[in-house]
């Protein structure tokens, strides 16, 4: 469905993604982890085309898409919740979703009944402005605002980040549910046990380089450990 094929990207002289190829099959969800500062927000910049690359691909249903703006990206089926939610906080959680409305893929006049379903705390919240919700209520409406948008590849930059536990649970079981159901997501996360129970297939980065990947099952606490460790 996405697949990345040699991306490089700098900023200035510092040369951060280094021929980074990563593939993220229908229907499946790929954890992208590493820590702190190893590229991974700078990775889906260039997939969401935030961010020019200057060297690699990156190929949608067979579509070469990289000379594509973000917007067209989306109009394509790429959803896309950056890293620190960026929700308007002066506006109510209703008119954060129903912005969203008028790019929804296959048009509709309201908002789907899904994603209340899913987060049902949003529908609790719906006249209450998105800057006093919690950080993970926050989370949970911005990811809704992309599903109202009907994405067919959702990408999530650290969804649980500052995220209290019984939220993550949550939104573990929300991006479970949507997987199973179809949807393609492409995750970065650095939690290991998260990443555990949200993935089909992971990839660790260091250093703007994909040092290890494979089956999820296949990442064990000790593995994890040795390659997420400084
Ligand atoms: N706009 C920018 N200009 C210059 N350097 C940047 C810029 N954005 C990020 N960097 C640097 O690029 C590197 C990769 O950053 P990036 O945000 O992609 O990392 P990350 O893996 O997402 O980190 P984190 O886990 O903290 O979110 C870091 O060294 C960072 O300091
Ligand atoms: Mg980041």
């Amino acid at each position: 469905m996405l697949r990345a094929e040699g991306l490089n990207q700098y900023y200035g002289q510092s040369h951060i993604l280094r021929d980074v190829s990563l593939n993220v099959p229908k229907g499946r969800c790929v954890c992208l982890m590493g820590r702190n500062g190893v590229g991974k927000t700078t990775f889906l910049g260039c997939v969401m085309g935030l961010l020019p690359q200057r060297k690699g691909k990156i190929i949608f249903n067979g579509q070469d898409v990289s000379r594509l703006k973000p917007e067209k990206r989306a109009t394509l089926g790429f959803g896309y919740v950056p890293q620190g939610r960026q929700i308007f906080p002066i506006l109510t959680v209703e008119e954060n979703l129903k912005l969203a409305l008028p790019y929804r893929l296959g048009g509709g006049k309201e908002l789907p009944s899904l994603i209340f379903e899913l987060f049902p705390v949003l529908k609790d919240m719906a006249k209450r402005r998105g800057g006093d919700l919690s950080g993970g209520q926050q989370q949970q409406l911005a990811m809704a605002r992309a599903l109202v948008l009907n994405p067919s590849l959702l990408i999530l930059d650290e969804p649980t980040e500052g995220v209290q536990p019984n939220v993550v649970s949550e939104i573990i079981k929300v991006v479970r549910r949507l997987v199973d159901e179809g949807l393609t997501v492409l995750e970065v996360e650095q939690k290991v046990p998260v990443a555990q129970k949200v993935g089909d297939f992971y990839a660790i980065m260091e250093r703007g380089q994909i040092v290890a990947e494979g089956v999820m099952a296949d990442l064990t606490e000790d593995k994890a450990r040795s390659l997420l460790s400084v």
